[in-house]
């Protein structure tokens, strides 16, 4: 028997601290018809992120180092609860490889710059504005990418761009570029997977 309606895709969404885009994509994504966020998921237990998990009644998963990078825990934990792909948001810690042959071609990450420009180890947040800012760019924006087992060096999904003023601060920048991203992250998220899904 073929189902009319069958089940949605189910995303789980990283993050290690305040959660705005996590915010952004859980609205984007209420009432849809084919994918639901269904678990929330950070390795910093007061990480802000949770606490939005918990006023939409999303589950949670507060994850530890050893769980994560030693042992099959975490996918164990994503594969009872039947997620699909996982979506980072300002999660910072290196995807392990056992994660990625797990979920191919299905975790998505968002940084904060135009890529391959200001990324790799150390680069994430505010230290991405600082530098940005000391270079004098011109120009700074935002960054949709695959996930791999280098940081910030998956295949580019697209890009989103935003004008620098010269007396911008790296607060200004930062500023900027979250306001692309909460524009742009939660649609080309759903864009991707409807392509790779074929709908
Ligand atoms: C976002 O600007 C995201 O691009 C960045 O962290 C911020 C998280 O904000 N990610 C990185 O720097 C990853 N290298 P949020 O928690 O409010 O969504």
């Amino acid at each position: 028997m073929t189902s009319s309606n069958p089940r949605k895709i189910r995303l789980a969404i990283f993050g290690s601290g305040g959660g705005s885009n996590a915010e952004a994509i859980i609205q984007h994504f209420k009432g849809h018809s084919d994918i639901e966020v269904a678990l929330i998921v950070s390795n910093r237990k007061n990480a802000f992120i949770l606490e939005r998990a918990k006023n939409h009644n999303i589950p949670r998963l507060k994850i530890n180092r050893t769980a994560f990078y030693e042992e099959e825990e975490v996918i164990l934990q994503l594969q009872s609860l039947r997620i699909d792909w996982i979506i980072l948001a300002g999660f910072l810690w290196l995807i392990p490889k056992n994660l990625i042959d797990y979920f191919p071609s299905k975790i998505i990450n968002i940084h904060p710059a135009l890529l391959p420009k200001y990324g790799g180890p150390g680069m994430y947040g505010k230290h991405v504005h600082a530098a940005v800012h000391a270079a004098g760019e011109k120009e700074s924006g935002m960054t949709v990418h695959y996930v791999n087992e280098n940081y910030d060096e998956g295949a580019i999904i697209n890009q989103f761009k935003t004008d620098l003023n010269p007396s911008d601060s790296p607060e200004d920048i930062a500023t900027k570029v979250l306001k692309l991203e909460h524009a742009h992250y939660p649609e080309v998220i759903e864009q991707t997977i409807m392509n790779a899904q074929g709908k």
